[in-house]
């Protein structure tokens, strides 16, 4: 903390690692206070390496007891320890390097490194908190074999978890005892796991496909144990799905999941022992959503898949993240496809790309899948890395088809296994696999910002011929400006006026079954196709099969036309969204011109339509009923009016809803829960969609009946989603029945930390005066504690991202409080205190007033001398090239 100005890292500057090492001992002797590690280590100098000089062991806070080489103890004079790590002058070629340090797990509120969560000792290594624990060349392409040795205290810690298989166990003097731990696959030190606690488990066999048995657990505090059914039942799909897509199968005769209360991210692939936050292993239907659920079966799957996608083949440095998460996300994605409702996730996964990565990509913190450089690596596990970067590898699923894509991650797990490598190897097996050059795609991987295709369109009836121009932008972005055109996939469809598809040919590209996927290279380009008998309604970019914007001039007609016939279903879904933005967009037009909001007969029509929709899922039905988030719709504005959004798209529900509230009405009461409850796919969607209609419903502010319906709805308590649905709405409420529903749930679920999680936010996000002063009051509620980022997530990172509101409010007031929490939170977590401090990231695209509170905001945070991570969000946000 405190540094002055803090250092940027390169991915120019990349060297081979000095040494390598082979081997690591660990023995750890677990204690309350005072906790001793001795690491005995076996070094060789890299023969890929020129660098001869002093070796740098990296390491953090550790109280050097002593330390010897081959045995040696060295004196003082022999090595230099400075806030970096261990110097050694001149060590051997090849050596043994041993040393005893102590920690203090018990003070570790980063939660980075060994740390104590509720009664238990647990660690995070990712990115680089290894180098908290003992000396070591802390860098993804340092892969060594690790042995581990744990003591603690019996009765406290009878559980004693690391990485690989189990070892020797057994007793020690003074009631301790000890747990042996080998893993055969060699690995970063970031993949480093180590558990001690009183925990229960859950068990399950799974046979692989090559007949190895596996023994899997998921451990959580005994009080938790009847939360675990569904992240075990997940687990074993994702391992059957990764046999059956992608023939990788699980590699050791163990694979262990702990569930820890305290955790920076959601969860972390440690190699056969995964740690996870609690948020994305307990449910209950009692307890969870349908979300919660859907979220614990993707998180389980994502950190399964990084067994081969991660940990056999890993990152050569951090600047290749998205090798490991792009990949990764695109896997677990495609998991979740299979498991539900394909078209649902594609939508669900378009629209947080949309909202927040394409804010992301456009704002100060830009930046590319693989970016360039860094001040704190944790700063960039990020959107881009992680969403984009599943977008680019789904990009090349696309351009290669099914066979070729599979026949290229095989080439990939086959050529790369044991090996730290980089996206441009990735990328090569793509190459190698298909004979396309990739040359210009890479480009995905090296440019920051959204693509933007401006389209014009026309058709000429006496030639019969039909004409798509279009024009690609790539904006500039910090530190990169004049890019060269993209390679980009670019599929389309032609409906006639029945809304059939057109068949299409493009040279020797033809439209099976309807889409033609065209590839765009050129800044500019002219597509012309013959024998059109009318003018068709364009169907640009089907299933979004690229991460860009649409510039087009969409009129009103052409977008009913594709929502009632499109046959890509998720063109359908956006040109609905479309629909609804050009409206609202106008709407908040007519609100800063005096004018009164109109919401087109149209629009209510085809809403009416999509609601009685006989042939589309439920849940699909369920999105087209979703209004765009206010943080999308602000991009389209040159001055985010965040209030004007929020009362047209409040105005345009209530219209709607009065208009068709006898619909609404009636379709509810259709769908409404009867039998148990069950967690698939038509089950969930079947309550999306009650829900959403719950919601337009509930825009009629002073209508008794429906609000009796939210009354009956939370009191049936029937399952935690349609609580938590009712529970949102009356928390919008200005109804004095409020506060009693509200006292009533804290009553039920006050054990519960995560449930009391979701009584936080509803209150943080409603739209209300005293919104603000609420959510200052309930951080002194005893379920609140700043220490652990759940909490700090639930409130005020709900009232900051899931309130703009609130946190836009015109006073400055949303802002200052953020500064303030960030202070706070920095010296105890500066993971969290940074990713808070992102929300003041996009200040320029507000009025005057407002950027001038939220620069006093950014301003105050960096002069408090803060962290390297607070620090770069900061300090960028702030720079002049930023947006
Ligand atoms: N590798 C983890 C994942 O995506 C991410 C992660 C977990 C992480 N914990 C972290 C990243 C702490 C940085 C810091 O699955
Ligand atoms: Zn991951």
């Amino acid at each position: 903390m405190k540094d002055s100005t803090p250092r940027s890292i390169r991915l120019a500057d990349y060297r081979p690692p000095p040494y390598l090492i082979d081997h690591v001992s660990l023995r750890f002797d677990l204690r309350e206070t005072g906790t001793r590690v001795f690491s005995f280590m076996r070094l060789r100098r890299n023969p890929a390496s020129e660098v001869t000089e002093s070796l740098l062991l990296h390491g953090e806070g550790l109280d050097l007891q002593w330390l010897a080489i081959d045995s040696m103890r060295l004196g003082e004079n022999e090595y230099r320890v400075d806030s970096e790590g261990l110097h050694l002058p001149a060590p051997p070629e090849q050596f043994e390097l041993s040393s005893e340090v102590i920690i203090a797990p018990e003070a570790n509120t980063a939660l980075e490194g060994l740390y104590r969560s509720g009664g238990m000792f647990c660690t995070q290594c990712e990115a680089e908190g290894f180098r908290r624990i003992t000396w070591f060349l802390d860098r993804p392409d340092v892969m060594t074999v690790f042995d581990v040795r744990i003591e603690a205290d019996r009765e406290r810690y009878p559980v004693l978890l690391s990485n690989g298989n189990p070892g020797a166990t057994g007793e020690l003097p003074d009631g301790r005892h000890f747990a042996e731990w080998h893993d055969p696959h060699p690995k970063p030190c970031y993949l480093f796991a180590l558990v001690a606690g009183d925990l229960k488990h859950i068990e399950e066999r799974f046979t692989t496909a090559s007949g190895r048995e596996v023994r899997l657990r998921i451990h959580v505090e005994p009080h938790n144990i009847d939360k675990c059914e569904h992240a075990m039942r997940s687990l074993v799909a994702a391992m059957r799905w990764d046999e059956e897509h992608y023939g990788r199968e699980y590699d050791l005769d163990v694979f262990n999941i702990v569930a820890v209360d305290d955790f920076n991210m959601g969860a972390m692939e440690n190699k056969g022992l995964n740690v996870f936050n609690s948020k994305y292993v307990l449910a209950r239907p009692d307890t969870a959503t349908d979300a919660d659920f859907q979220g614990i079966e993707g998180v389980v799957a994502h950190e399964y898949f990084h067994n081969w996608t991660g940990n056999r083949i890993t990152c050569r440095d951090w600047f290749q993240l998205s090798l490991k998460e792009g990949l990764t996300v695109y896997r677990d994605q495609e998991f979740s496809a299979d498991m539900g409702s394909r078209p649902v996730k594609r939508i669900e996964d378009v629209r947080l790309l949309r909202t927040h990565q394409f804010a992301e990509d456009a704002g100060p913190m830009a930046h590319p899948v693989r970016p360039q450089s860094y001040i704190e690596i944790n700063n960039f596990y990020t959107l881009t890395v992680y969403e984009k970067g599943a977008e680019v590898v789904r990009m090349q699923a696309r351009l290669l088809g099914p066979k070729r894509f599979r026949e290229a991650m095989d080439r990939y797990f086959e050529r790369f296994d044991g090996q730290a490598v980089t996206t441009d190897d990735f990328v090569a097996c793509m190459e190698a696999a298909s004979g396309r050059d990739l040359g210009q795609f890479r480009h995905w991987y090296d440019y920051a910002g959204t693509p933007v295709l401006h389209i014009q369109d026309s058709y000429d009836a006496r030639k019969r011929r039909y004409t798509l121009k279009i024009r690609q932008e790539v904006p500039d972005t910090p530190g990169q400006h004049d890019k060269p055109p993209f390679h980009i996939p670019f599929a389309i469809g032609l409906l006639d006026g029945e809304g059939r598809d057109i068949p299409l040919r493009y040279g020797e590209i033809d439209s099976d079954g309807g889409s033609l996927l065209l590839e765009l290279r050129e800044r500019e380009e002219v597509f012309v196709f013959d024998d059109i008998e009318e003018r068709p309604v364009p169907s640009l970019l089907r299933g979004f099969s690229a991460p860009v914007k649409i510039d087009y001039d969409w009129n009103e007609e052409q977008l009913l036309h594709l929502m009632a016939y499109d046959s890509d279903g998720f063109n359908r879904w956006d040109a609905g969204q479309t629909l609804l933005r050009q409206v609202i967009l106008r709407m908040v037009a007519q609100r800063q011109e005096g004018a009164s909001m109109s919401v087109p007969e149209a629009l209510i029509g085809a809403l009416r339509t999509a609601l009685f929709d006989e042939q589309a899922e439920q849940a699909l039905i369920a999105e087209v009923l979703t209004l765009p988030a206010i943080g999308y719709l602000g991009d389209f504005m040159a001055v985010v009016d965040v209030d004007g959004l929020h009362a047209a798209r409040e105005h345009l529900k209530r219209t709607v809803a009065a208009a068709l509230r006898e619909d609404l009405l009636m379709r509810y009461e259709q769908l409404r829960e009867t039998g148990e409850y069950r967690i698939e796919a038509a089950a969930i969607g079947r309550r999306r969609l009650k829900n959403t209609l719950l919601s337009w419903l509930a825009s009629l502010e002073n209508d008794d009946a429906v609000f009796q319906l939210l009354l009956d709805q939370y009191g049936a308590q029937h399952n935690m989603t349609d609580v938590m649905a009712a529970l949102s709405l009356i928390a919008d409420s200005g109804r004095p029945e409020r506060e009693d529903i509200l006292a009533d749930f804290a009553r039920r679920w006050a054990t519960e930390p995560l449930v009391m999680d979701k009584w936080f936010s509803v209150q943080a996000m409603a739209v209300r005066p005293d919104t603000l002063a609420q959510v200052r009051a309930l951080m002194d509620h005893p379920a609140f504690s700043l220490t652990n980022p759940n909490r700090v997530r639930a409130l005020i990172g709900a009232f900051v991202n899931g309130n703009p509101v609130g946190f836009h409010a015109a006073d400055g007031n949303g802002y200052a409080f953020l500064a303030e929490q960030v202070l706070a939170l920095d010296p105890l977590n500066p993971q969290i205190a940074a990713r808070l401090a992102r929300a003041l990231a996009r200040w320029r695209r507000y009025d005057e007033q407002r950027q001038q509170h939220a620069q006093e905001a950014l301003r105050r945070m960096i002069s408090a001398g803060v962290s390297r991570d607070v620090y770069e969000i900061a300090s960028r946000s702030l720079e002049e090239d930023a947006e």
